[in-house]
């Protein structure tokens, strides 16, 4: 019988310099080149199993079977790496996400940089990283960071060709995330969607491309000189920017809930007792807070009388994709 199978890990990541608009929806080509962290305590795990005995694609996410519209995102992802391999064989895709799905902790980069490995590895690819950067991108922009390790930067690039992730820093050092887990349930505006809809009707939008190189220049020479209290203020002011953006788009909308605001709130005061402490948001209400890691226990226990231990979870910074032999048992 004639089968190929892959399986993949990848880490979610955390961006301290934000995607945040494209300038090619179909290419999926960012608006600002943008940096993130990967993560070590969150990532998905892919298999994808290619047969003649596969009807047809199908996708089953955390032990439930898929509809149409998702398994219809998955086949259109695929296809690119069926094209490569001028393979026509119908897929089924198993994940598990080891990260809340579609709540603003960037479950789609983790499932489409391990999508990715998992059809390299299937259809006997031997993409290099960077190829594979590419592709995954082509799934949601945020995997395109993914398929590396530590801090990584994804390059606006001029086209296709281009358009990919290249490791910045390997963060092998005191340095990593508490995430602030507030709300968990599905966002009502998808990142996609939310980004299309601000890039369309926020006037404020017209700064945030150049802004946000500049912020990005900044960011390098801050993670180069590892110095945290830099990077922090950067990365919380490039998230309100990003944030702004929503606020001013037309309707307006915001991801930010009340208790972000709050946790935002605590953080500084954080601060004030002497931590290094920062936040950063995404398209959903939680919170990332970054820290030294060294510091991250400490931070938790000043955070749990308001929020909660159990809502709060030290990351270090995670490595890139891995290819495994199964896929690890999710009883
Ligand atoms: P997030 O903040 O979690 O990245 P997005 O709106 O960007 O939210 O993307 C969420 C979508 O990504 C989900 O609705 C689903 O379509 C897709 N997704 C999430 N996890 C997986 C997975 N493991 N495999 C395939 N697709 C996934
Ligand atoms: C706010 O990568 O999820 O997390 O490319 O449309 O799939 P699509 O969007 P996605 O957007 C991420 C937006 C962000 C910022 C970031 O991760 O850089
Ligand atoms: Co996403």
């Amino acid at each position: 019988m004639e089968e190929y199978r892959g399986i993949c890990r990848a880490h979610t990541n955390i961006a301290l310099i934000k995607y945040w608009g494209k300038r090619d929806d179909e290419l999926i080509l960012p608006m600002n080149s943008n940096l993130s962290l990967t993560l070590d305590r969150f990532y998905s795990e892919t298999q994808v199993r290619f047969s003649k005995d596969i009807v047809e694609d199908c996708f089953q996410l955390d032990g439930e079977w898929q509809d149409n519209s998702e398994v219809e995102k998955i086949s259109r992802f695929v296809d690119l790496f069926r094209q490569l391999a001028q393979v026509d064989l119908a897929c089924e895709v198993i994940s598990y996400n080891h990260v809340p799905t579609a709540a603003g902790l960037a479950s789609s980069a983790s499932a489409f940089a391990a999508l990715a490995g998992a059809c390299n590895q299937a259809l006997r690819l031997d993409l290099d990283p960077l190829a594979l950067s590419r592709l995954a991108r082509r799934g949601s922009g945020s995997a395109t960071r993914s398929i590396f390790g530590g801090f990584v930067e994804w390059e606006k690039g001029s086209g296709d060709h281009d358009s990919q992730a290249v490791p910045f820093d390997d963060a092998n050092w005191d340095v990593g995330m508490v995430v602030l887990t507030l709300n968990t349930k599905k966002k009502a505006i998808s990142s996609r969607r939310g980004m299309k809809h601000t890039v369309a009707t926020s006037p404020f939008y017209q700064l945030w491309p150049q802004v946000s190189e500049e912020k990005l220049l900044e960011m390098k020479a801050a993670i180069k000189a590892r110095d945290l209290d830099w990077m922090g203020e950067i990365a919380e002011s490039h998230a309100m920017l990003m944030h702004a953006t929503t606020l001013s788009a037309n309707p307006a909308f915001t991801y930010l809930e009340a208790e972000s605001l709050k946790a935002i709130e605590a953080v500084k005061g954080l601060r004030q007792q002497g931590y290094k402490a920062y936040f950063t948001m995404d398209a959903g209400p939680n919170v990332k807070i970054l820290c030294p890691y060294s510091q991250s226990q400490a931070i938790i226990d000043a955070l749990a009388p308001e929020f909660g231990a159990d809502r709060l979870i030290a990351s270090r910074p995670g490595p890139g994709i891995q290819y495994l032999e199964a896929l690890p048992d999710h009883q």
